[in-house]
């Protein structure tokens, strides 16, 4: 499905997004092997979310859902309640299904077979291949090409302190759920902070993690031995969808968006440090704590923009945040540098190829790098027609950049979206005002 975006005076009135994306499928697992129940408010109701529930289903979970409310309760049946898929376990989409359930797995007393679409065969699982084979897992490509589908197989797991060599959180979280079922402690060190959800919610759930700084960076550790308890997690609105709404305010002139219940975990809030830095005009506003995460309500204000340059250190904090940056920074004063995120070519789709494609589709001045992109910001964008690539987050972020270009834009194969916002399309139009 194609969508047609015409540019857009501005954008005016209170928007709530979604559930997050990553707490919602934490939330899934973690209640699968949780004992009893959990019970999941404003849980993510997308289709990466729903094949992380699909999966749980092939292994003996049932789940209480109605498909026009965002609460799910998960009866958990302990670490050890898992049963033998009955067929194939499909992630679809979902990188982090894929990554975070393969820990699990590999402590399962039974043997499974996971798989996915087309992009997610062309990820990389070496990434959690390799730790997991140190933790005397018995996991293999089955192709023998790093890819799904896995074959994971029964074996003891060992403890290991693993130094991940990039700073991913579904790798940290991979190895942390594959600790619960090891025969001692387990510890992941990455040297810059990746997302912190799984070290917050094992912790509600009752596992025994600690995580802290060390002279190698960050270390977070688990120790088998507890059971998990089931409990009520609300999940707070997702600072990744909540970012389209913050890109496209700022460069409408005249724009004022509330955005409520947004979170700021301090591991995701790097856009808008960004977003500062460029002299973006976000207030946050609320403060408040919910389930174990910060959360709270961002007022956006229409502003000018300057160029900036965004490195290694920010780059985990904001890493699928990236396309909308670049779509921020084409309407920007000056140059933007976007450097050290190489893992953005390994994403639903290459980023960077995908990005710097889609804006210069739109006239925009953007140069790719090896490991990133720049952009010269500040002149016209023009309407046209852009290759979504089946990747939610480009999809998303050239609807913003649409809005404020001239003339009107297809975006094609936009019904993406719904991997991981399904009325995007409708809360945009809710806030849109006088379309040209
Ligand atoms: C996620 C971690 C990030 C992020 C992805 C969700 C998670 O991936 O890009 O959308 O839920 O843990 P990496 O861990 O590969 O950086």
């Amino acid at each position: 499905m194609n969508q047609i975006i015409r540019p857009a005076k501005c954008l005016k009135g209170t928007v709530q997004v979604p559930g997050d994306k990553s707490i919602s499928h934490r939330a899934v697992m973690f209640g699968a092997i949780a004992n009893g129940d959990t019970r999941i408010s404003h849980f993510l109701r997308s289709a990466d979310c729903l094949s992380t529930i699909s999966c749980f289903e092939k292994l003996g979970i049932c789940f209480e859902q109605d498909p026009d409310r965002d609460e799910v309760i998960v009866h958990g049946r302990g670490l050890r309640g898992l049963s033998a898929p009955s067929g194939i376990l499909d992630a679809g989409n979902s990188g982090t299904t894929t990554r975070l359930i393969s820990g699990i797995l590999a402590g399962q007393p039974f043997s499974s077979v996971l798989d996915g679409d087309d992009s997610i065969r062309q990820r990389p699982m070496k990434r959690i291949i390799d730790p997991l084979l140190l933790m005397g897992a018995d996991i293999s490509s089955v192709k023998d090409n790093n890819h799904v589908p896995l074959r994971i197989s029964p074996s003891s797991l060992h403890g290991i302190s693993y130094l991940s060599p990039t700073a991913s959180a579904q790798v940290k979280s991979c190895i942390l759920l594959a600790g619960l079922y090891a025969d001692g402690k387990t510890s992941v060190t990455e040297t810059v902070l990746s997302r912190n959800h799984t070290e917050l919610m094992l912790s509600a759930f009752g596992a025994s993690i600690s995580s802290g700084r060390t002279l190698q960076g960050f270390e977070a550790s688990i120790l088998p031995g507890n059971e998990l308890h089931g409990t009520d997690i609300t999940v707070p609105g997702d600072i990744s969808s909540a970012a389209y709404f913050i890109a496209a305010a700022l460069v409408l002139p005249g724009s004022e968006v509330m955005i409520q219940n947004v979170g700021i975990n301090p591991t995701r809030t790097g856009i808008l440090e960004v977003v500062a830095r460029m002299g973006g005009n976000v207030r946050i506003l609320n403060r408040r704590m919910e389930g174990g995460e910060a959360a709270a309500d961002l007022m956006v204000t229409s502003s000018s923009l300057s160029g900036t340059e965004i490195g290694a250190d920010l780059i985990p904090s904001l890493i699928d945040e990236i396309p909308v940056i670049a779509v921020l920074a084409a309407f920007a004063k000056g140059k933007t540098v976007i450097r050290d995120a190489s893992e953005l070519r390994v994403k639903e789709s290459d980023r960077i190829r995908t990005t710097a494609r889609a804006l210069q589709a739109m006239g925009a001045r953007v140069t790719e790098q090896p490991d990133g992109m720049i952009i010269e910001g500040g002149i016209p964008l023009h309407g046209g027609m852009v290759e979504s690539c089946l990747d939610h987050r480009i999809a998303m972020s050239m609807a913003v950049c649409a809005l404020a270009s001239d003339g009107p834009t297809t975006i094609k194969d936009a019904e993406c979206t719904g991997i991981s916002y399904p009325s995007f399309f409708q809360d945009l139009r809710n806030l849109t005002c006088e379309t040209m």
